[in-house]
């Protein structure tokens, strides 16, 4: 793939170039990332998973002539428009998962994709019923073991007629998928019918259910109802791991007015969107999500089985030693700035340690949140965790680094160091 980098006036990503504006906020370290696509690099741990979902999907579902029901896609663009990303989700304006702050954009238009739902709209107006859908997306988030700004996504989605829903129910013909004058509750949506939304509810948790004991092998799972813009009712799905119960995907009924607007207004639908690298932590237990990155033989050469349904029996890596780091700092004064925003969001600075940090960086905390009795000025302290996945590091180079994030947050965020 054409290298990304971020010039002075525009963004050149995956060979297109965006103009900047305002909004823009992508970094040369995430742009790095672009065009990596570990989940197509065979025998990464993460194209391993989406090789056996595939598999999984392929063998299970079979189309009335033997051709298997799910289509795959694996290599749309990461770069989306908001448009993509939100609106054709029935996100609203002003919602909050638009946050400059959450997200990375090129410019105001354009981003790269949050999840990979971004996608729905556009493969159902292509006419596709059944699909399956992988790629990295791109979250500004905070920094430890199960959080990175880059992750992996697989999105499903299938779609019934009336007859597809209905063929296997006893005098089927007479239900319908639709009702005038309905109301929404917390089953429904206005224009269902209750007993077409139980069916693709049954389906929808049927599917994942069957899915997920085919990776994990018996194990215990719960389903906690949740919201989404885009689905209802809405569902998360969590798995035990070591005594904790984790989240490994949203999903839900989807809305009929995206469905409308999608030209499948005939159709009623489920949707969910898994994360590859939380189901690959669980599987092989790898404990820190920066490794799915490593170029480590010892870590990668563990996935390189001849058949992808063999067992893969990782050995966790031992971890180099951690060094750890504080940094404190007075905020810039309070005030909104003048485009309405927030004038120091820890966000941000989670993003300059990253960008300067890059994979050193363990973890982030804030440990000390204090505001000055008299002058109301406010001071937040962080601490650092530095770790090498591959090495021991060396209290030298550590320091060097800190020492660009300190003066980096003076020179780029506004607030004064207490160094
Ligand atoms: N896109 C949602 C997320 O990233 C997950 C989801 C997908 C939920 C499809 C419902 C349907 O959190």
């Amino acid at each position: 793939a054409p290298q990304s980098v971020i010039g002075q006036d525009s963004a050149q990503v995956l060979g297109q170039s965006y103009p900047r504006d305002d909004f823009t906020n992508v970094t040369p370290k995430i742009l790095e990332k672009v065009g990596r696509n570990l989940h197509n690099q065979s025998h990464h741990p993460l194209w391993l998973i989406k090789e056996r979902i595939k598999a999984h999907f392929y063998s299970s579902y079979i189309g009335r002539s033997g051709n298997p029901l799910f289509s795959i896609h694996d290599n749309l663009s990461p770069v989306v428009t908001t448009e993509q990303n939100f609106d054709s989700l029935l996100i609203p304006p002003g919602h909050p998962s638009r946050k400059r702050g959450d997200n990375y954009y090129l410019n105001r238009t354009t981003m790269l994709r949050a999840h990979t739902s971004a996608h729905q709209t556009d493969l159902v107006r292509s006419g596709l019923d059944a699909f399956l859908l992988a790629g990295d997306v791109y979250r500004r988030d905070e920094i430890d073991a199960s959080h990175y700004p880059v992750f992996h996504q697989m999105e499903g989605v299938r779609l019934f007629s009336n007859r597809q829903l209905f063929s296997r129910v006893q005098n089927g013909g007479e239900l319908s998928l639709f009702e005038r004058g309905g109301r929404r509750s917390p089953e429904k949506q206005e224009t269902h019918t209750l007993e077409a939304v139980k069916l693709v509810e049954f389906d929808l948790k049927r599917t994942l259910t069957q899915l997920v004991s085919y990776l994990f092998g018996a194990g215990e799972i719960r389903w906690v109802d949740c919201y989404f813009p885009f689905t209802h009712p809405s569902f998360e799905m969590e798995v035990r791991f070591q005594g904790n119960w984790m989240e490994v995907l949203g999903c839900g009924v989807m809305e009929q007015e995206l469905l409308n607007s999608a030209g499948a207004g005939d159709k009623l639908g489920w949707a969910f969107g898994l994360g590859l690298e939380r189901l690959a932590m669980v599987l092989y237990s790898i404990p820190d999500i920066r490794l799915f990155w490593s170029q480590d033989e010892r870590f990668l050469k563990q996935f390189r089985v001849q058949d992808i349904h063999q067992p893969v029996c990782f050995q966790t890596l031992s971890k180099y030693p951690p060094l750890h780091n504080d940094i404190s700092f007075w905020l810039p004064n309070g005030k909104e700035s003048e485009a309405g925003r927030e004038s120091f969001t820890e966000n941000d600075f989670y993003e300059l340690v990253r960008s300067i940090g890059g994979d050193l960086v363990e973890k982030v905390s804030l440990v000390d949140n204090f505001t000055h009795p008299k002058t109301g000025r406010r001071s937040h302290c962080y601490r650092i965790i530095y770790r090498h996945m591959e090495r021991t590091l060396t209290q030298q180079e550590v320091q060097r680094v800190h020492q660009q994030i300190e003066q980096a947050a003076e020179s780029e965020l506004g607030v004064q160091g207490r160094f």
